[in-house]
């Protein structure tokens, strides 16, 4: 185990073959988990006569142009416009997640056209969600979790139609649910958790057919549920706990055939359970506490 605490290195790499820019990144190295392999990172990187598809973490294509870069859990630390998004045409993959990268998310990120997978999760980014991301049309996965982003979801949004997964909790992000999210066909995972979004949840989430984890739980979501829920035909889980929900269960819960976890518990749910849940016979985890429903919950629930 090689220890290296408290040591600050400041790399700057530079320019290879055209393609790589001034790359600046300031390396913390902690206390913790960083031992051989940022020593590798560290060797690969400073090494500015090689080229960087051979650094730690820098995949290329056949041309020699980089495809992934791949530099999660490495305890980085810096901003991420220190990276000319312009030298990156053919990147498919960005993974900086779990290191400490601050500041906002750099609108050059809309140049990276092939881009189909961003994990900035796990880090301080801050600022609000860059509407270009809209122009990345090959984008499926997304994940700016657990950031301290602000702002709301801008509508572009919608233009992402390649989404399939949408990991978006613990960011920092508030207002209302964009209505022109149900435009994304595709969409599979979607985890808006602990934010602070408020409004209501729009009726045209229930165009998102495909989708299968649904969690919007520890919010200030109001309003009712709405009966479009029940278009989901997908769905595996529903999270809406703790929020400010109101009104009805919509009986259309009822047609959710492949709804294995229902949790809508610390709501401000009345009225009777609907007999429809009845119908729900892939249920595992119901959680309907910490609210005024009353009736009972059908037997044939779990069978
Ligand atoms: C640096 O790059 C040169 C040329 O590619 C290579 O021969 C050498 O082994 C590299 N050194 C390290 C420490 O990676
Ligand atoms: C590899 O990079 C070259 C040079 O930028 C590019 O023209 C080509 O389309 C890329 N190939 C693939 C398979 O991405
Ligand atoms: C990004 O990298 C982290 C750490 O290596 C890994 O756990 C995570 O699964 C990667 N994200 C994606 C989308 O592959
Ligand atoms: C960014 O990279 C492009 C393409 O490699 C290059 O033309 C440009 O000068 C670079 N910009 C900076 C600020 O390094
Ligand atoms: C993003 O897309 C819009 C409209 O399609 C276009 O006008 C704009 O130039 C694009 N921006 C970038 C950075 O590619
Ligand atoms: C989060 O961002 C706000 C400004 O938007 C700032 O005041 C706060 O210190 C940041 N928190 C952390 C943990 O970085
Ligand atoms: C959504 O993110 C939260 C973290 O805030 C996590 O606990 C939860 O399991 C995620 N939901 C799903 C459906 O994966
Ligand atoms: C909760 O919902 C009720 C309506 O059901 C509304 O009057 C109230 O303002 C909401 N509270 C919050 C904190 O959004
Ligand atoms: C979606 O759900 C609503 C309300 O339950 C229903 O009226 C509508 O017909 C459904 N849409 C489709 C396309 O099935
Ligand atoms: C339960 O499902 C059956 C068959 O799919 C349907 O006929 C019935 O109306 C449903 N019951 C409720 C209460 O939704
Ligand atoms: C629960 O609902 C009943 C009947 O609608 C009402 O009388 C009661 O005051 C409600 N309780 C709370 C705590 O809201």
């Amino acid at each position: 185990m090689v220890s290296s605490c408290g040591n600050s290195i400041s790399i700057q790499l530079l320019p290879f073959w055209g393609f790589l820019p001034v790359f600046f990144f300031h390396i913390f190295v902690g206390n913790t988990s960083l031992d051989n392999p940022s020593q590798a990172l560290l060797s690969s990187w400073s090494n500015g006569s090689s080229t960087p598809c051979n650094w730690v973490g820098i995949l290329c294509n056949e041309s020699n142009s980089v495809t992934h870069i791949n530099l999660g859990n490495l305890g980085l630390r810096g901003r991420l416009d220190s990276l000319n998004f312009s030298s990156f045409p053919n990147l498919n993959t960005l993974n900086v997640s779990t290191n400490s990268f601050y500041g906002d998310i750099p609108h050059q990120i809309g140049e990276l056209k092939k881009l189909q997978t961003i994990d900035l999760a796990y880090n301080k980014l801050s600022g609000g969600f860059p509407k270009i991301i809209g122009n990345l049309s090959r984008l499926s996965y997304l994940s700016l979790a657990f950031n301290n982003l602000s702002g709301s979801i801008p509508s572009e949004i919608s233009q992402l139609t390649s989404l399939l997964n949408a990991q978006l909790q613990n960011s920092g992000f508030s207002g209302s649910i964009p209505r022109e999210i149900g435009k994304l066909k595709n969409l599979m995972f979607l985890n808006l958790s602990s934010n602070q979004f408020s409004d209501y949840i729009p009726r045209e989430i229930g165009m998102l057919r495909n989708l299968i984890e649904l969690d919007l739980s520890q919010n200030y979501i109001s309003d009712r549920i709405p009966s479009t829920i029940g278009n989901l035909s997908n769905l595996y889980s529903l999270y809406l706990y703790a929020n400010n929900l109101s009104g009805s269960i919509p009986e259309e819960v009822g047609k959710l055939s492949k709804l294995s976890i229902l949790q809508l518990l610390q709501n401000n749910l009345r009225s009777l359970i609907p007999v429809s849940i009845g119908n729900l016979t892939e249920l595992t985890n119901l959680r309907l506490d910490d609210n005024n429903l009353s009736g009972s919950i059908p037997s044939s629930i779990g069978t």
